[in-house]
């Protein structure tokens, strides 16, 4: 079997999870259309590489979801760019059985679902360099210091990612949890494959559908932080910066 590249030196990340799997309650509709769609549009987990062509017969940018939560931005962003293929990745059954639902009424075709852990995903499912751009919206902020560690952006998760993005792919992620973001604008920064797009570090209006998420947290009042990564052509760029940045 075939062993993606960086697969041993990012067993590490997947040692902590960054999601508690709660029950929730899964609507007779989620739980039927999830039942429904899975066999169709659902790709099992398996420790080998996803063969993005053969899934969606044809070769178009791939954009991967990772926590898409009920879906429905997932829905919205695919059902806008017919020209991308999108895969979505979440572990709430709920939320699978909801984008199911919606990727029946809007009969959508640019977009698949992989219902398990996204740090093992990435690791052994998505080929370096292939990725045109990686969507986390809203990932759970873990507040309480002690459970910072079980956060998803870390910096051998972030450099994984960073290398499943093509030269020029982006990493956009999204919080409304201030010290969360600090957090990502650390860890994404220091990131030699990545530079950021924006020159004062994050953006508080971004081009995307509001998630249901965030829609709850701006009604409280929170702050919502987006920030945008892009994959660095060369390498030889980061080296450039930071000898600027000596200089
Ligand atoms: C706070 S919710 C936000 C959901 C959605 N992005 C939104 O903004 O409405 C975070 C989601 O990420 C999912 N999640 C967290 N860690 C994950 C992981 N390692 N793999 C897959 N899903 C994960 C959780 O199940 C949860 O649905």
């Amino acid at each position: 079997m075939e062993e993606p590249e960086g697969a041993g030196a990012n067993r590490q990340a997947t040692t902590r999870r960054s999601y508690v799997l709660r029950q929730g309650r899964l609507s007779p509709a989620q739980q039927r259309y999830r039942e429904q769609m899975m066999p169709e549009i659902g790709i099992p987990y398996a420790p080998r590489l996803l063969d993005f062509e053969q899934v969606f017969g044809r070769r178009a940018p791939r954009i991967v979801e990772i926590g898409f939560g009920m879906g429905e931005t997932s829905a919205a962003v695919a059902a806008a760019h017919p020209e991308n293929d999108y895969l979505g990745i979440e572990v709430h059954t709920p939320g699978v059985g909801n984008l199911c639902k919606l990727i029946a009424g809007m009969d959508l075709h640019n977009l698949r679902i992989i219902q398990h852990d996204a740090v093992e995903v990435v690791r052994d499912m998505l080929a370096p360099a292939s990725l045109a751009g990686i969507h986390i919206f809203f990932p759970d902020p873990w507040p309480k210091r002690r459970h910072h560690k079980r956060r998803l952006l870390q910096a051998p998760f972030v450099a994984l990612l960073a290398e499943r993005l093509q030269a020029a792919g982006y990493l956009h992620c999204a919080t409304d949890w201030e010290d969360y973001a600090e957090q990502m604008l650390t860890v994404l920064g220091a990131e030699p494959l990545l530079e950021n797009t924006r020159a004062n570090g994050v953006a508080l209006c971004a081009q995307r559908p509001q998630t249901k998420f965030e829609q709850r947290g701006r009604r409280l009042g929170y702050e919502v932080r987006d920030l945008v990564f892009r994959r660095r052509s060369k390498l030889i760029e980061a080296e450039d910066d930071r000898q600027d940045q000596l200089a």
